[in-house]
């Protein structure tokens, strides 16, 4: 085959590969810059040579997002791409051919481009009645169960003067502290990380379930109206209009009549956007006029009155020295890439993550190789790519590891997942530390000890899993090294504490994978006590809200590991809770009698409905607002602050969970 048409063929095939981990997976393998220059590449050469065209090249179409689950919709306009550039002499072209093809006055709105996944919303007489996906552009999912709980998507417009059909487009984002929120809970869960909260927001927005999609807390910035007779002949306007109605508009959008201005603004937001709360990656360029914008047209891709400018994602180029592998409490292997130290957007980087074997090879690694690190949106650095050229000497080829780094059994790869795991629960150390490890977190069963002391029990062959700690002696740990009276009695005392803590934290420590903090409670409310939870059927669970197949399936498998529930009947004769306590929730008593209480803020020993339900136990009142009859405030974490101003301008008395369980005990 003709060595050019190899090319193509070859960029073809890797530019489809990417479309897939980006809009199915969600899990993109290089930076969007890279993408961008393959695709440039690709879209040169089919240029220069017509002959090998093809209708389903990836210049061809924009990528698809379309999910089966969901209801396609056609849309009424397509839904474009832009044509992204990294040059300020590209802008320079852009506005000279919009000058040049006008002919007349003209003007340039700049916004920011916000990095998340693309909606449209349609409105029908002020009432939001469908959210679209961009899908393909032609046609996208019905997603608008999973939009409404979007706090700043209006529901209903505002104002009077509202055309009968509205369009409007715009991008939906996860704000970096929820997207960091995620990624702790999943870290915690040991599932995979998102790469970055545009991958975030566009996986979320697919869920089937509107009630998850709610708790992670996305956002909207519109910044299309479309339609037929749409307010004003100003797409500068039209925006401004609709912010009025109730939508969310970027306040960075800005007019600008030359070059210069526009430069100026391109200037000011590379360096203001790192404030944001939010991922941006350049700047839109837009014609004002719809007319003109209209007079301009369109390529079969991208309008010709619209430009991207990317900013660049930072980057550094350093030395991979080695790669390790981490394997946690569930036995995920991660690998870790180890370099020499490299400064970057103000931090030293040492470690990048790697993902997972496919990353690996869509790089093609070896030791040694001089490699691009960046940070872009992510919060744990990425290797985006190799320096080639800087290869004198080859090292060896990094290759997914088949043995387990710790204990050497052979590591399982099962079909569809991309995460590697270490099969030997029972046997390989860092996994036996890792579930001792989450097995006394706070919101488990808070018993303070350091990650670094349950190594030594270990070692010593003190604790070789959590049920051990019940057994540990005054004597075990008073010989230990360094170990002081105090703390050999304080570690006991701790531990003594845990007994108490209630039967669905219990549930959560037992660190049954995929059954998070929050499962926990759903589950313990179902099944009041670990007889009846170990009895469930699969089905039995899925009856249970929020609990589908995946966590149903690992319940079950839980429970029928005889290794598991020796585990459990072990902790079980240490008498730590493994029912409801239903005195706590039955006797009724009137020793709150007469007094009104409201809850604030998020609880360590019981939840909210908990607490709801003690109060009606013992005579109180349960009210939402603080008010001159509010008689006491029951106050956890994170109380809000506009409650904590208004309580101490009444004089309301604020009690923790503590004084609160005393009121009633
Ligand atoms: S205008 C005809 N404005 O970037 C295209 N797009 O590469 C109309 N985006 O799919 C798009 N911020 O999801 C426009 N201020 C902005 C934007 C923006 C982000 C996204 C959008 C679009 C993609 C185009």
């Amino acid at each position: 085959m003709d060595p050019i048409r190899q090319k193509i063929e070859s960029l073809r095939q890797e530019l489809h590969e990417h479309n897939y981990n980006y809009y199915v997976l969600s899990r993109p393998v290089i930076s969007d810059r890279e993408y961008d220059m393959l695709m440039k590449q690709l879209t040169e050469l089919e240029a220069q040579h017509p002959q090998w065209s093809d209708p389903n090249s990836p210049t061809m179409r924009v990528g698809s997002d379309i999910n089966k689950n969901f209801i396609q919709v056609k849309h009424r306009y397509p839904m474009l791409s832009l044509q992204n550039t990294y040059s300020e002499g590209e802008v320079a072209d852009f506005y000279n051919r919009v000058k040049r093809t006008l002919n007349e006055e003209f003007e340039i709105v700049c916004e920011l481009k916000y990095d998340g996944t693309s909606i449209s919303l349609h409105y029908e007489q002020g009432r939001l009645i469908r959210a679209v996906t961009r899908g393909d552009g032609k046609k996208g999912d019905d997603v608008t169960a999973n939009v409404r709980t979007i706090r700043n998507v209006p529901l209903i417009l505002k104002g009077d003067n509202l055309p009968p059909y509205v369009e409007m487009r715009g991008e939906i984002l996860m704000p970096w502290s929820s997207f960091d929120a995620l990624n702790r809970e999943r870290e915690e869960q040991e599932e995979p990380l998102f790469a970055n909260p545009r991958n975030a927001a566009s996986g979320t927005l697919k869920m089937q379930d509107p009630r998850i999609v709610a708790s992670r807390k996305l956002e909207s910035y519109m910044y299309t109206m479309l339609g037929e007779s749409l307010p004003t002949d100003s797409h500068y306007d039209n925006m401004t209009l609709s912010r009025t109605w109730g939508l969310n508009v970027s306040p960075s959008m800005t007019k600008c009549r030359n070059l210069e201005e526009i430069f100026a603004f391109l200037k000011q937001w590379d360096v203001e956007r790192k404030t944001l709360p939010v991922t941006t990656d350049g700047v839109v360029l837009k014609v004002d006029s719809l007319n003109q914008q209209r007079n301009l047209g369109n390529t079969s891709k991208f309008p010709r009155w619209s430009i991207a400018f990317k900013f660049n994602a930072e980057q550094a180029l350093t030395r991979l020295e080695s790669v390790s592998w981490q394997v946690g409490r569930t036995g995920a292997v991660t690998p870790v890439a180890n370099l020499e130290p490299v400064l970057l957007s103000g931090t030293t980087v040492k470690r990048a993550s790697l993902y997972n074997e496919d990353a690996i090879n869509a790089l093609d690694l070896h030791i040694g190789d001089m490699v691009y690190v960046e940070k872009g949106g992510e919060i744990i650095p990425k290797i985006t790519g190799v320096d080639r050229e800087a290869r004198f000497m080859i090292g060896d080829k990094v290759t997914f590891a088949r043995y387990c780094p710790d204990c050497r059994t052979p590591l399982v790869r099962n079909e569809d997942e991309a995460v590697h795991y270490c099969p030997n629960s029972g046997g390989c150390p860092p996994q036996i530390k890792g579930r001792i490890e989450h097995f006394v977190t706070r919101k488990a069963m808070n018993i303070i000890i350091g990650p670094e002391t349950i190594s030594l029990l270990y070692d010593k062959g003190l604790v070789y899993d959590a049920a051990d700690l019940y057994d540990l002696r005054f004597e075990d740990l008073v010989t230990l090294e360094r170990w002081a009276e105090t703390s050999a009695r304080n570690l006991l005392a701790s531990i003594e504490q845990s007994k108490s803590v209630p039967y669905e934290r219990v549930l959560y420590a037992l660190g049954i994978r995929f059954v998070g903090e929050t499962v926990a409670q759903k589950l313990a409310q179902a099944f009041p006590d670990i007889d009846a939870l170990a009895a469930a059927t699969p089905e039995q669970l899925m009856t249970v809200e929020e609990i589908g197949e995946r966590i149903a399936q690992s319940v079950t498998e839980f429970f029928s590991n005889p290794k598991f529930t020796a585990f459990v009947a072990r902790l079980r004769s240490n008498g730590l809770q493994f029912s409801l306590n239903e005195e706590l929730l039955a006797a009724k008593t009137d020793k709150l009698k007469g007094l009104t209480i409201v809850i604030s803020g998020t609880f360590n020993l019981h939840s909210r409905d908990e607490y709801k339900a003690m109060i009606l136990q013992n005579g109180g009142k349960n009210s939402g607002s603080v008010s001159k009859n509010t008689d006491y405030i029951l106050a956890g974490d994170n109380m809000g602050p506009a409650k904590l101003e208004k309580a101490e301008k009444l004089g309301v008395k604020i009690i923790d969970e503590q004084a609160f369980l005393e009121m009633i005990r």
